[in-house]
């Protein structure tokens, strides 16, 4: 089960993001939506490294608000796909950048095998307790050679950490684990950095004027607390030295993951899976239809009941989702390619 602070941080923070950059400007929405702690430097080297290209299909395990994958396609031309299990960050993601997203979890992926060009996984991995589940989902995913560009929190010494230290939720590997992991799912690493590069001032302060408008609007909500006290302990583990955050560029090899007994790269009802997150998504749209938004908006705003903007806007995120649905669909049984 999720811990209620990573809902907070992950979904909650997510969908307050949006509409906070919907009353500043969309020129936040990129440093804002980048919740990995991912700088201009870090992801210009994840690009560089998995050499991306004009029309790569990149796959965003744990997406987030989709501030990484929408600078991959603003700077290098990729066709991403957003994928991340938090509602509300789902709809962050497709009301700020308009991208293809799916709302899943990275370890029951979606998508057919060997469909996408590159993967990234940014500030995920510490986030779940099976790392290696979704590893292999990413591997079975990938065309055999494509590149995964990750960014991990490590911990330097083996269970070191004080439990009240450790944010909810986490699970750091150290470096051994992690490179097992890797190599157990069938990668191979290529190169590894230590300490990317920081934010210049232009990108930190869009992102800390977001900042601003989000605790102004929730600082007396329980999630709002919830989150801060995650990235305190976050702030705190780092300046201590105990976690680092690594920049990883590995490649998937051509056979299949190393087998432990049992199928490790198991086909995973893909089509029964997108045929319930689209009977889940049709049926909010019918709820948020059922409201009758523009009924309400004629009606002078002292009779309002709820804010008929809000509702407008919620019903154009999920026919935004609809259309990924579909698209993706698609793109699994080879009828479309994506746009
Ligand atoms: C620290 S945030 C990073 C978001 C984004 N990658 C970025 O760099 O801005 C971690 C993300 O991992 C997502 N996540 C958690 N569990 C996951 C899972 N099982 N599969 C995929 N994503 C997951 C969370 O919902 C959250 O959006």
């Amino acid at each position: 089960m999720t811990a209620p602070a990573m809902v907070a941080e992950f979904d909650d923070v997510a969908g307050w993001t949006a509409e906070a950059v919907a009353q500043l400007g969309a020129e936040h929405a990129i440093p804002a939506a980048c919740r990995g702690s991912a700088s201009p430097a870090a992801l210009a080297w994840l690009a560089e490294a998995c050499e991306l290209a004009p029309g790569t299909r990149l796959l965003d395990v744990g997406a987030g608000a989709g501030g990484p994958a929408a600078w991959a396609a603003r700077r290098f031309g990729v066709r991403p796909v957003l994928l991340d299990p938090m509602p509300a960050a789902c709809r962050a993601a497709a009301r700020m950048f308009g991208l293809p997203v799916v709302l899943a979890s990275g370890d029951r992926i979606p998508l057919r095998a060997g469909s996408m060009d590159a993967a990234w996984c940014l500030g995920v991995l510490c986030t779940v307790a099976d790392k290696a589940a979704l590893l292999r989902e990413m591997h079975r995913v990938l065309r055999p050679g494509a590149s995964l560009g990750l960014l991990v929190v490590v911990v330097r010494t083996p269970r070191a950490l004080a439990v009240p230290a450790v944010p909810d939720g986490n699970l750091f590997p150290t470096q051994a684990e992690l490179a097992d992991l890797l190599d157990e799912a069938g990668f191979d690493l290529v190169e590894q950095i230590d300490r990317p590069g920081d934010a210049p001032l232009s990108w930190s302060r869009r992102a800390a004027r977001v900042a601003e408008v989000v605790a102004t609007r929730h600082r007396a909500d329980r999630a709002y607390a919830l989150a801060a006290r995650q990235s305190e302990s976050f702030t705190r583990l780092f300046d201590s030295g105990q976690i680092s955050m690594q920049l990883i560029h590995a490649v998937r090899r051509p056979g299949g993951a190393h087998t432990r007994g049992g199928n490790v790269n198991p086909s995973n009802g893909d089509e029964e899976f997108e045929i319930e997150l689209e009977v889940e998504v049709r049926a909010e749209l019918t709820l948020v239809e059922s409201s009758r938004p523009e009924e309400a908006a004629a009606l002078p705003a002292s009779e309002w009941l709820f804010d008929p903007t809000d509702v407008q806007a919620e019903e154009i995120e999920l026919r935004n989702l609809l259309g990924a649905i579909e698209e993706l669909g698609g793109l699994r049984r080879g009828e479309t390619e994506l746009p």
